[in-house]
């Protein structure tokens, strides 16, 4: 199956009030387990790279891998940039094939993130990619991105309908209380602001910060409006720890792929539960 954008994915998750998992890939292997995952369990996922990841590779290696394991697929798959703020690697990779790309603008000031996530929209639509935008400030270090704790801050409501409005994203990322990277105390989530977001705007709404959350808020964001999941510092642990526990528990042996197989099983089993959670097995 060739890669979808997320619009028909993201649609499907709102009206049946699951949510599409989105997992920071790193490499093949992990790629791979993401698809694996959502083959054995009939669910739509989409893949994400993080801007640093495409730089380190490449987006034209990134993209013959996914090619290559998307073709015998039989599940729809979006692939996804995460937060970026540079238009130029946004455009490569809408060149490149991404079908789905994050502008995040959120660090600038109101006019000017509506005006850049503006101009990520026009940039693509010619070639039917879509688009995430983001309002209020995430703590926590995402890739490149680190926003301290005193700069967080929550989405304004009517700044995010007028952003709606304004810039129809396919998908918006309102900040609401949830951090990336692993929390350091219980997470304070602005249910009601996120609940008056969703009664305002029809447009699917994802949630960053997936890793750590406990199943409660999961379901509980999911049946206020998110459609979409964002975990990616769970796979950084599964794709380290499967590996050196691995060779703690075998550390004579210097088998490679058996190290890897190990590193695969770790990033699946997460995977797995995470789409079971959010409740789009079978959804495909
Ligand atoms: P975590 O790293 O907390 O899972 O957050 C992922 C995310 O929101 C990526 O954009």
């Amino acid at each position: 199956m060739p890669l979808e954008n997320m619009k028909a994915m993201l649609a499907a998750a709102k009206e049946g009030s699951y949510a599409v998992g989105a997992f920071n890939i790193l490499d093949y292997n992990s790629t791979k387990a993401v698809i694996e995952a959502a083959e054995d369990l009939t669910a739509p996922v989409i893949i994400q790279t993080s801007a640093k990841t495409v730089i380190f590779w490449g987006s034209s290696a990134i993209m013959s891998w996914i090619r290559e394991l998307v073709k015998a697929s039989k599940v729809p798959i979006a692939l996804h940039l995460d937060h970026c703020k540079d238009l130029t690697l946004i455009a490569e990779c809408i060149e490149a094939g991404w079908s789905s790309v994050m502008i995040d603008a959120s660090s600038r000031p109101f006019e000017e993130n509506m005006s850049l996530s503006k101009q990520v929209m026009e940039m693509a639509r010619p070639k039917d990619v879509t688009v995430e935008a983001e309002l209020g400030a995430i703590v926590g270090v995402e890739d490149d991105i680190h926003v301290k704790e005193q700069d967080a801050h929550l989405a304004d409501p009517e700044q995010a309908v007028q952003f709606c409005e304004q810039v129809k994203p396919d998908c918006f990322a309102p900040a609401i209380g949830t951090a990336h990277g692993v929390y350091k105390g219980e997470p304070k989530i602005a249910y009601d602001l996120l609940e008056e977001i969703a009664s305002k705007t029809p447009i699917p709404l994802a949630l960053h910060g997936g890793t750590g959350l406990t199943d409660e808020v999961f379901k509980k964001c999911i049946s206020l409006g998110c459609a979409k999941v964002n975990i990616s510092t769970q796979l950084k642990y599964a794709f380290i720890d499967g590996f050196v526990n691995y060779h703690n528990a075998h550390n004579t042996e210097y088998n490679p792929l058996k190290v890897i197989g190990s590193q695969f099983d770790a990033l699946k089993a997460g995977i797995v539960e995470n789409i079971h959670l959010f409740g789009g097995a079978g959804k495909a």
